[in-house]
């Protein structure tokens, strides 16, 4: 354990080594989210970064923001594999031959990729990173789609809306083990408690069921950047208004189950990143 803080706190003051981007985190003063426009030194202290806080006095109606398409999240074929994504975050990887999106107001059709979520520290922290009116939900789930005019994620990231992200609010109830879809999902957990752990799901669960009671015409719109280093600023951002509701106890596994390191005693609690300056954006809805 002391060895490894060690050389988790090497990696963090000396990020360049290697040059990648892996060594930004969220629980350690030299290297938490604070610090990722110096520590990084990509795109994170940009201009249009995410996420925000959303005023909803300030809010502009705008006509364009039509209903969404949904293709393959009626389908559990296509949700292929849970992990515990580099000790960051839980991700479910998607099949983005079966599974897109489009209309909403986004510019073209975009492949959906994966979804993971942001989450604070059971009952007593929230975790969503988009606020509302100062707010802050329990968790926040987020779809990654990458606009089909791109090759892949990563040339994507270089263009203007080359990624849509769909964010969904997740408000704790007080019943037990409700929906019966996120008892699905959160079973899982407890075979990915270590950084890189992957686990086989497909034919488990569907995307609709992980949203089921939202109403997906109802949602805020403007552009960011990724809420992870790089931060890159070419996310057109969709934050639907209607929560996802998910029992408490449900909610509470997040931080109780999942590791940061393996065979460590800290377990991923609050990974998201503080809200961002709009610097004059317009956050818009539907009128
Ligand atoms: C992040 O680290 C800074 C010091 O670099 C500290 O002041 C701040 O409280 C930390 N914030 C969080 C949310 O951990
Ligand atoms: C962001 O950081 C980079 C690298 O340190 C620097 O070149 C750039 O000028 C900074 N941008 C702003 C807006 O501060
Ligand atoms: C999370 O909450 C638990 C129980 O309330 C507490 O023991 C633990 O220290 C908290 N973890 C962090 C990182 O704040
Ligand atoms: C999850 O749901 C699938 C499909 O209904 C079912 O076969 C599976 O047993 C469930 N898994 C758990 C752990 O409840
Ligand atoms: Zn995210």
């Amino acid at each position: 354990m002391k060895a490894q803080l060690i050389t988790l706190l090497a990696a963090c003051l000396f990020p360049l080594r290697g040059g990648s981007t892996a060594d930004w985190c969220y629980h350690l003063p030299t290297c938490n989210y604070t610090t990722w426009g110096t520590l990084v030194a990509e795109h994170c202290n940009g201009s249009h970064q995410s996420p925000v806080n959303i005023v909803t006095a300030d809010v502009k109606g705008y006509a364009g923001l039509t209903a969404f398409t949904f293709t393959g999240f009626d389908d559990s074929s296509s949700v292929l594999q849970i992990k515990n994504a580099n000790g960051k975050t839980v991700k479910v990887v998607l099949d983005d031959s079966k599974m897109s999106v489009s209309g909403g107001g986004l510019p073209g059709l975009y492949r959906t990729q994966q979804f993971h979520l942001h989450w604070g520290n059971g009952s007593s922290a929230p975790g969503s990173e988009h606020t509302v009116n100062g707010r802050r939900y329990p968790m926040e789930l987020h779809i990654v789609n990458v606009r089909s005019i791109y090759p892949n994620a990563r040339t994507a990231l270089r263009h203007s809306m080359g990624l849509a992200v769909l964010a969904f609010f997740i408000e704790a109830t007080n019943d037990r083990e409700n929906p019966e879809s996120w008892k699905n999902l959160t079973s899982y957990l407890s075979s990915i408690p270590n950084k890189g752990d992957v686990l086989d799901i497909m034919n488990q669960l569907t995307m609709d069921s992980l949203l089921q009671g939202v109403d997906r015409t109802q949602y805020y719109r403007y552009l960011g950047s990724l809420t992870t280093p790089p931060c890159s600023e070419t996310v057109v951002w969709t934050v639907f208004k209607d929560p996802i509701h998910v029992s408490q106890d449900l909610i509470g596994l997040f931080s109780t189950t999942t590791y940061i390191e393996t065979a460590d005693d800290q377990m991923i609690t609050s990974n998201f990143r503080g809200v961002q300056a709009l610097n004059g954006r317009v956050i818009t809805s539907q009128p």
